[in-house]
């Protein structure tokens, strides 16, 4: 269980507190979160980048993959700290899912289609390139 799914649960301790003897908190201890939290799969997105991302931007996201040579214009340095300061999730989420092409970039960098209702793997790949920024 991650953080973002345990602090609802945590908010709602107290009321289970308040509870009558005769309801027990475990029932609320274990009902699903009453709140949609943004999932996040670290690992599941981490693979993602490597597999799908790194053979343009680099493992490390310095724009060196093997695939990059041929691009123009390059993909920038994922880990230059001024641009991930520049650049929201959204934004991230967005030239992902969309490509860049929808954001007014090159269309060389592509859309992820495939990664359409998997929130918690996109969440992951954003984190994993926030944790890119040195
Ligand atoms: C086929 C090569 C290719 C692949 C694969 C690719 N990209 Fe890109 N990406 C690019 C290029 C080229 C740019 C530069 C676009 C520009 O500057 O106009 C870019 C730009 C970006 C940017 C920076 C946008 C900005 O504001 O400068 C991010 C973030 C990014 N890609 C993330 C990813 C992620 C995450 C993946 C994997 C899911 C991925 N890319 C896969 C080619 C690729």
């Amino acid at each position: 269980m991650n953080l973002r799914t345990l602090l609802p649960m945590l908010a709602l301790l107290p009321l289970a507190a308040c509870g009558s003897s005769d309801s027990p908190a475990s029932t609320t201890a274990t009902a699903p979160a009453a709140e949609p939290s943004a999932p996040m799969d670290l690992a599941a997105g981490a693979a993602y980048f490597e597999t799908t991302c790194a053979s343009c931007h680099g493992k490390e996201g310095h724009g060196d993959g093997a695939a990059a040579a041929a691009l123009n214009p390059k993909p920038r340095n994922l880990a230059d700290k001024a641009w991930q300061d520049s650049v929201d999730d959204n934004y991230l989420r967005e030239i992902i899912m969309k490509g860049g092409a929808a954001v007014g970039k090159s269309p060389l960098m592509p859309p992820n289609p495939q990664l359409e209702g998997k929130e918690d793997v996109l969440n992951g790949i954003v984190a994993h390139v926030r944790s890119l920024a040195k």
